[in-house]
């Protein structure tokens, strides 16, 4: 029952360890690179180590376990093609990677076709599950949807990486990489967290009773807002269609942010551990961020241009709050599926740990905050163009999450 979940988790460590270690091994040098050309080998190889391998691999893991939960008593349409859409998907990055890296292009166009197919393997089992199981509340069809857009991604990406072969398209295939990234990193990993949290919150805080009226709110802002932007880029919209559809995601960030602060209101658990605390104020320092980067859009709209600010933008947002939190719950979700896969057949039979045993909330606290100082100073040293200091900020980002990443790996041994 745990291995189809475990697989993909491991495999999501293993890839960020691997995006650090990289990281630690050129002082984080290509992040300058990056600052000034976004659109290179080594960014385009770190960016999807980062968002196929580590991100997208661990989400994907996540929905296969947390899915069944959700649905109570309905398994997954098929663990078996479960496995076979790993194989396709964990192939097809690799390929992709290397290819990226190498810049291969009938590699790319072929392995991120084999990578989609993994992608559309995966939307058919969660979709026949939900679909067999006819549960339908805020979480599943949260879930719906991010997968939904992870095929959107997924297709985008296909056809960029196959343009490169046939060198049809001009600059559409501009328009499609701006389309691709809103599917990516709002539709499927923005829809994918916002909608696990509303099982998280409820079950590390004991959370009972809470209004439930927001999270519909957050569904149908963020929806409209990654179809207006995502669709203002396909098409080629005015700048201004764009600005709109940030205004709707920070709309959606905010409206989720007072959501979260409801659940917790009403814990019936004062102590829901670091990770859970962490996740909160990632989300109302994002909101934050998002309200003033809309509010400065119309009066500097030079901001949208500038491919620095962009990447800065793109950092904050990626792995500022989506890899954050993810890291923040993983220190959540995997002690407790490893307490239960090891101990919950023995509990009452023989002596086992308790689950606040599996991993130190403490150390968990503080790598979390060294993470984001480190993020600080890295993002300081993009911002002013201090190559020096955007060294020194990633390779301590690198060097931190890599000891989180241990952290989390050791919950294994216990
Ligand atoms: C099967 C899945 C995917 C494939 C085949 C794919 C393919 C590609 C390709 C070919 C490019 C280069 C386009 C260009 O610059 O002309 C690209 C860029 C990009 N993709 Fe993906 N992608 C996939 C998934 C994702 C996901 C899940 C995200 C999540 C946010 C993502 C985020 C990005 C970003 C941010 C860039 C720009 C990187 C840069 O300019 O350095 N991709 N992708």
């Amino acid at each position: 029952m745990f291995r189809l979940p475990f697989l993909f988790i491991v495999t999501g460590i293993i890839s960020f360890t691997l995006f650090q270690l990289y990281s630690l091994g050129d002082f984080a040098s290509w992040l300058t690179t990056l600052g000034d050309t976004p659109r290179y080998s080594t960014g385009w190889f770190r960016v999807h180590l980062l968002v196929l391998g580590w991100g997208t691999m661990i989400a994907m893991g996540a929905v296969y376990q947390l899915i069944p939960v959700v649905l109570q008593n309905h398994n997954l349409f098929s663990r078996k093609l479960g496995f076979v859409h790993y194989g396709f998907f964990a192939v097809g990055t690799a390929g992709l990677l290397i290819g990226f890296q190498t810049i291969t292009i009938p590699v790319i166009a072929a392995f991120a076709t084999l990578a989609f197919i993994g992608i559309l393997l995966f939307a058919f089992n969660i979709g026949m599950t939900l679909y067999r199981a006819k549960k339908w509340n805020t979480v599943t069809l949260s879930t719906a949807l991010a997968v939904g857009y992870l095929v959107l991604t997924g297709l985008s990406g296909m056809l960029m990486g196959l343009n490169f072969y046939f060198q049809q398209w001009g600059n559409f295939h501009d328009q499609l990489l701006g389309a691709h990234i809103w599917f990516g990193a709002f539709g499927w990993f923005g829809m994918l967290i916002t909608g696990f949290s509303y099982k998280m919150y409820p079950m590390f805080y004991l959370s009972h009773g809470h209004p439930e009226k927001l999270q519909k709110v957050v569904i149908g802002l963020w929806n409209i807002g990654v179809l207006t932007g995502a669709f203002s880029f396909l098409f080629g919209a005015p700048l201004w269609l764009k600005w709109c559809g940030f205004v709707l995601i920070a709309a959606a960030l905010t409206v989720y942010t007072v959501h979260l602060a409801q659940m917790v209101k009403h814990r019936h658990k004062n102590e829901p551990g670091a990770g859970m605390k962490w996740a909160q104020t990632l989300s109302g320092a994002i909101s934050l961020i998002a309200i003033i980067v809309v509010l400065l859009l119309p009066f500097f709209p030079g901001i949208a241009q500038e491919p620095r600010l962009l990447v800065i933008m793109g950092w904050i947002y990626i792995f500022g709050w989506i890899g954050l939190t993810i890291l923040s719950y993983l220190s959540k979700i995997v002690p407790f599926l490893w307490w239960t896969h090891k101990y919950g057949p023995v509990v009452g039979k023989q002596k086992t740990p308790v689950m606040s045993q599996m991993i130190s909330d403490r150390y968990v606290h503080i790598a979390i905050s060294c993470i984001v100082g480190s993020l600080f100073l890295m993002l300081l040293g993009l911002g002013w163009s201090l190559p020096y200091l955007t060294s020194i900020g990633g390779s301590l980002l690198a060097l931190c999450s890599l000891i989180y990443a241990g952290m989390i790996a050791l919950v294994f041994t216990k």
